[in-house]
């Protein structure tokens, strides 16, 4: 059986070592959810196509920009100069202008699920809610594992849009935008409840992308265990089986899950997760949402084997001790501006793109320590330098993350190392509208 409504469309590909790709942001009426919604796409498709790499590959995208306000294109978790035509989100591409990102990947980059989306500093949550994302895939060493390369494929881009009766994307409130704005009607690549088909006793992989602007998604599925192999920026040394796996707003999972029960539909499901309240005395609502059915796993046909999976899947790097321990402490405040709104705040600050604050030195170690301080869950991301998540007695997980989730009144460690590239280059809670509201900081790597 064929994957059901999934978008498989590859975007570009590598033959010779040159990922080519145009690429043109626009407004337009997308037939979504049974329905019409007026959003936002990249070359026509919620989400945008999709694109391949190697390690090693030099990536040319011309970009468009069709809409009516700036935007650009940022390249989540890769591993590539935070500036120039790179992966430099200081850059505005204003409406109707061009221009050609131009990178090359490292030969060593891992392989992983990447994503692409805008990151323009107040629009950010706006744009992406309305629909820009896209996943970034590069191939490696999971794609080398005969046992996981045997397993049929499909990408999972989780997404949710607020519409109004008319089909046109909603702004949100203020209210709405402290707490991180929640769409009712949430898709899997512009699906609702897509079925993917799995044999008896074959495997089926999924990378999973939480391209929701605020949304956490708790998964599960019924009757099955989730083989997790990767996480956000590449492989786990050997998978590890999950009953459930959340996902923070930009956080991915690759997970493996074999068709071991007997003939019929499963359900992928969101459970409930609450991420907080606001705090402050008055607590306009919580974040909590209830269980979503996301995706439908069909059973059809036997798989002509059966295999395990290896229980060795990648090495991954030990990263030496770090020299220095900086603390961000992650606040909210009342803001001066009109309204007086909530801000989201850095060690006290909102975001300004002119001051640096955060110096580091190229080829140095450093462990960062998020403490928050507020009532709600802030998933913390930065940009250009993976880190490893320190466990509870220091010693760091072996797994490249980009996002940690830093959970309401919670402290957490992660250990990076800042590699190859010098530059301005930014960190923020990845619930887009906190980033929007001042939750980011600039980061300056010196040589
Ligand atoms: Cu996915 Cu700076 O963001
Ligand atoms: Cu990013
Ligand atoms: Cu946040």
């Amino acid at each position: 059986m064929s994957v059901g409504g999934l978008a498989q469309a590859k975007g570009a590909e590598s033959p010779n070592g040159v990922v080519d790709l145009d690429l043109e942001a626009k407004q337009q009426w997308f037939r979504i959810g049974g329905g019409r919604a007026l959003l936002y796409g990249y070359n026509g498709q919620i989400p945008g196509p999709v694109v391949e790499a190697r390690p090693g590959d030099h990536v040319r995208l011309r970009f468009r920009n069709s809409l009516g306000e700036p935007t650009n294109v940022h390249y989540h978790g890769l591993h590539v100069p935070p500036t120039g035509s790179a992966d430099n989100s200081f850059l505005m591409i204003a409406p109707g202008e061009e221009f050609t990102y131009e990178f090359d990947l490292p030969a060593w980059h891992p392989g992983g699920t990447f994503w692409y989306h805008p990151h323009v500093h107040g629009l950010t949550a706006r744009q992406v809610s309305r629909g820009l994302a896209g996943v970034f895939i590069v191939r490696g060493e999971l794609d080398r594992i005969e046992e996981i390369a045997a397993a049929p494929e499909s990408i999972l881009v989780l997404q949710d849009f607020d519409l109004g009766a008319d089909g046109v994307a909603q702004e949100p409130d203020l209210m709405e935008r402290m707490m991180g704005r929640q769409g009712g009607l949430v898709t899997v690549n512009g699906d609702v409840n897509p079925k993917i088909g799995i044999e008896r006793n074959g495997w089926i992989r999924l990378r999973i992308v939480n391209g929701s602007a605020s949304r956490f998604y708790r998964l599960h599925l019924e009757d099955h265990p989730l083989q997790v192999i990767g996480v956000d920026g590449g492989a786990l040394p050997s998978p590890e089986e999950r009953d459930e796996v959340l996902l923070a707003p930009g956080e991915r999972a690759e997970v493996m899950i074999r068709g071991s029960r007997p003939e019929g539909s499963y359900r992928l499901l969101s459970l409930p997760y609450d991420r907080g309240v606001m705090g402050m005395g008055a607590t306009p609502g919580n974040l909590r949402g209830g269980t979503m059915v996301l995706a439908t796993i069909v059973y059809a046909g036997q798989a002509g084997r059966s295999w395990d999976l290896p229980r060795y899947l990648a090495g991954v790097e030990a990263l030496p001790e770090a020299t220095i321990l900086r603390r961000f402490s992650l606040g909210q405040g009342m803001g001066m501006g009109i309204g007086g709104g909530m801000q989201f705040t850095i060690n006290g600050r909102t975001f300004d793109a002119n001051r640096v604050d955060t110096r580091v030195r190229l080829n140095t170690v450093e462990d960062w320590e998020f403490v928050n301080v507020t009532g709600m869950d802030h998933p913390m991301h930065v940009h250009t330098n993976p880190f490893q998540v320190l466990a509870g007695n220091g010693v760091p997980m072996r797994a490249w993350k980009d996002v940690v989730l830093v959970r309401a009144g919670a402290r957490v460690r992660v250990r990076t190392a800042f590699r190859d590239y010098t530059g301005p280059a930014m960190y923020h809670c990845h619930i887009l509208d906190h980033e929007d509201l001042g939750m980011m900081g600039r980061l300056d790597i010196q040589g």
